[in-house]
């Protein structure tokens, strides 16, 4: 990629800080990770402590000077005033016009957060308390289904940042002991694509009759989970009749005219506002609600608090003890003037197998930017390719390119205390201890690497020895948690979604919008008319380039194959419902939702 240089004095790369980095990059260059780690009062300086977690960036190819002339950028870039900002309510997202505080979501009650001229914590505490009320009335089956039974299962339908924020912190939390006891003889389950196939996962095994829907979507305009709630609604229908809605469908959103229009009644929805980033909004609603229904609403309160204590920390510390700044650093370092463009996000923990999803949106939506909040193209590149594994599964898929191919700076995410403890008679170590023998032995696998001398002292044939030497030199960062329960879950969150604050604060981005998802979406309304056109009256397929005509006309065409599919749907909706409904009157209700069911599969 080349960049244009006009135009960009107001860039960050325009600064001395900036230029003070470029030149320090060919003095790291010339280090090799293996020496830097002989020295322990750098290695000291790069290990910091905050409530509990450890933060290790010695692995870094850095020395104390990289960081002091990070820390000069910070500067430079106002991270400070920024962070500030942020907490004040300022309309830090310029292209929206809006504030960004997703941190007053976790504040506590009495805290005041001024957003516009008011304080927006009584309405914050306002929806905690509906949702408090409204998931103990569920779990403790006030609230019922409309043929009397506890709602036991939740389907949780929403996509991007209305769903991967809450799958991680619902999925940290699935194997803690606490949680898991209060989630006995519950069900949440997440709905997302809009692939059919993710609707009968997401249903299969469940009743109606016990089923809450929770539709949560920002805008409540987001294409697939409109479709998906429509078709779950008609699933609760056909077995329940209209009026179950009311009972078995909820929703989350800052669009509640919409909502209302869906035919949802507004007392069954909990609202957040436009300064709440859709990917930043787990500790809205959007995660709080489902999480509250599963868990019960004092442990889901736990993470809120966990998620706190890091903002009060990142507002708080100076730049040079702020975990979110450190990392934000690092990330910048790596990207910007090491040139790497990815990252790996390699958590130690089985439960936290959705953070490197979840982190993925956050912030390659969030970074993912080519140009400065004022229009000016970078000549710099910002952002970073996110993506990872629980470890040890990793190791034994990509971890080969990471150790001998491309250079992909790492995160490793540990816990001291697993949720699940096995020990097993006659093993050298427990079975956690075993996992974390791995955390330990990666990250110096990689700074280290293995020399032609050490190759060949092993007795390597020579022919192997290329094959078997290890570059080293290859950084990563290393993150040590007492364990992984609901409040260090919160913590992590907030670790990672003010780090990516503070990269777009350097780079002089905006993070909070994201323009760039727009386009693809706005093209895939022309395809569906065209199908539609096609379906229904006969139109050929134009106006596309040869490609996509020839594509299209393969996927329209072939589709008449597939119509068995649909008269399955319909055979097996007759045989269920002819078992559920007592008058014929009843029956033909139905099968109508279920005939509409299978002309939606034919069509779509
Ligand atoms: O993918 C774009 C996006 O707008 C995300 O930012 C957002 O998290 C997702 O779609 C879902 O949007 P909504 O919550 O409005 O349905």
């Amino acid at each position: 990629m080349t960049f244009s240089s006009s135009c960009d004095s107001g860039l960050i790369s325009n600064t001395d800080a900036w230029r003070d980095l470029q030149d320090h990059v060919d003095e790291i260059f010339g280090m090799h990770l293996k020496d830097l780690m002989q020295d322990r009062e750098r290695c000291k300086s790069m290990i910091k402590e905050f409530n509990g977690i450890v933060l290790d960036y010695s692995r870094q190819r850095a020395t104390q000077c990289t960081f002091q002339k990070l820390l000069a950028l910070a500067k430079e870039a106002n991270v400070k005033e920024k962070i500030e900002a942020m907490f004040s309510g300022v309309h830090i997202n310029k292209t929206e016009n809006r504030p960004v505080l997703h941190i007053a979501l976790r504040a506590p009650r009495g805290v005041e957060i001024m957003c516009d001229g008011k304080d927006v914590m009584r309405e914050v505490w306002e929806v905690l308390d509906k949702i408090r009320s409204f998931s103990d009335q569920v779990r403790t089956g006030t609230w019922v289904g409309e043929t009397g039974k506890v709602l036991t299962d939740v389907v949780a339908i929403g996509i991007g940042g209305s769903y991967l924020g809450p799958l991680f912190a619902y999925t940290a939390l699935q194997t803690d002991p606490e949680a898991a006891k209060l989630a006995k003889g519950r069900r949440l389950r997440f709905l997302a694509n809009v692939d059919p196939v993710d609707v009968a996962i997401a249903i299969n095994g469940l009743n109606p009759e016990t089923t809450l829907v929770v539709i949560v979507s920002k805008t409540f305009t987001t294409g697939e989970t409109i479709l998906n709630s429509k078709t779950m609604r008609s699933w609760l229908i056909a077995s329940l009749g209209p009026s179950c809605v009311a009972k078995h469908m909820v929703a989350v959103s800052t669009n509640l005219k919409l909502v209302k229009e869906f035919g949802l009644n507004p007392d069954n929805s909990f609202g957040f506002w436009d300064w709440v980033g859709g990917r930043f909004s787990v500790c809205s609603a959007v995660g709080i609600l489902p999480l509250a229904l599963q868990y019960g609403f004092a442990k889901v309160q736990e993470f809120l608090e966990g998620a706190w204590s890091v903002d009060c920390h990142f507002k708080t510390a100076p730049l040079e003890d702020n975990f979110p700044v450190l990392l934000g650093l690092i990330s910048v370092w790596n990207v910007s003037f090491l040139r790497c463009p990815a990252r790996a996000i390699l958590p130690y923990s089985q439960a936290l197998q959705k953070l490197a999803p979840h982190i993925q949106q956050l912030s390659m939506e969030s970074n993912g930017k080519a140009v400065a909040m004022d229009g000016t193209p970078l000549n710099y590149h910002a952002g970073e390719i996110d993506f990872g594994e629980p470890g040890t599964n990793g190791q034994h898929s990509f971890y080969q390119l990471i150790h001998q191919g491309r250079l992909i700076p790492c995160d490793f995410i540990g816990v001291i205390k697993s949720q699940q403890a096995v020990n097993l008679q006659g093993e050298l170590v427990s079975n956690h201890d075993e996992l974390m023998c791995n955390f330990f032995a990666q990250p110096d696998a990689l700074a280290y690497g293995k020399t032609r001398v050490e190759a060949c002292k092993e007795g390597i044939p020579e022919e192997l020895v290329p094959h078997k030497m290890f570059t080293g030199n290859r950084p990563s960062l290393s993150i040590l948690l007492p364990t992984l329960d609901a409040y260090t879950a919160g913590q992590l969150l907030a670790l990672y979604e003010h780090r990516i604050a503070v990269q777009g604060f350097v780079w002089g981005i905006n993070s909070f919008d994201q323009w760039g998802v727009e386009l693809g979406k706005s093209l895939a309304t022309k395809v569906r008319q065209t199908m539609h056109n096609f379906r229904t009256k006969g139109e050929s397929v134009c106006d596309y380039n040869y490609s996509t005509t020839f594509m299209l006309n393969r996927f329209l065409q072939g589709k008449e194959k597939l119509l068995h599919s649909a008269t399955w749907l319909l055979v097996e909706g007759f045989s269920s419902l002819r078992t559920k409904c007592c008058t014929s009157i009843q029956l033909l209700g139905a099968l109508m939702q279920v005939s509409r069911c299978a002309t939606m599969h034919l069509c779509g």
